[in-house]
């Protein structure tokens, strides 16, 4: 996964969950949420609407990408709010304080998502769990997404998961 750029910015292909700000920012609202952790930002699209809506609230933002850049660097110079975290999800979710909620837009494989949310469920131990927004499950169509992530680390199980609504 590092070294790995994306070629064609979320924007143009509409894949940046920026496009689903007006589902996702009512439920943070609903729980009031005061901190978000965002695993996968890469050049801050969903980033920078996270912060306008944020701005008036006083929410902390977090973004979690050992691939940061462009815009997303940018925006985590100008803003105190933003904490721009260039780490692997599982290791940056044992670390930080458990956020209020947590996107996952980060390694689509099903073993990956698997590990950050055990780290969430263990670490929530005796509090109140985030909310937890997962993007891309079943996608496209219910099928898996063909990311070109990483499988190091990743038992040989987990490699090459198929089915409807797995990750890849
Ligand atoms: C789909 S892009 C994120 C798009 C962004 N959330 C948006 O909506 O505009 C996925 C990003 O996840 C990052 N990524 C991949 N594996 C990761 C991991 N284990 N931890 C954190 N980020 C990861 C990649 O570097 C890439 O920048």
């Amino acid at each position: 996964m590092e070294g790995e750029r994306h070629q064609i910015e979320p924007e143009e292909l509409g894949y940046s969950l920026a496009n689903l700000a007006e589902v996702m920012f009512p439920c943070l609202e609903a729980i009031e949420a005061r901190s978000v952790a965002e695993i996968g930002a890469f050049t801050g699209s969903l980033t920078s609407e996270l912060l306008a809506w944020a701005a008036p609230r006083g929410t902390q933002i977090t973004a979690i990408d050992p691939n940061a850049e462009g815009k997303l660097v940018e925006l985590a110079n100008e803003h105190t709010e933003l904490e721009l975290l260039y780490e692997r999800s599982n290791d940056a979710l044992r670390r930080i304080d458990l956020p209020d909620a947590v996107i996952f837009d980060g390694d689509h494989n099903y073993y990956a998502v698997r590990e950050d949310l055990k780290v969430v469920e263990e670490r929530s131990q005796g509090g109140r769990i985030p909310l937890l927004i997962v993007h891309d499950v079943g996608w496209p169509h219910g099928r898996p997404a063909r990311r070109k992530s990483s499988s190091i680390g990743r038992p040989s199980g987990f490699r090459r998961m198929r089915g409807r609504g797995a990750f890849w």
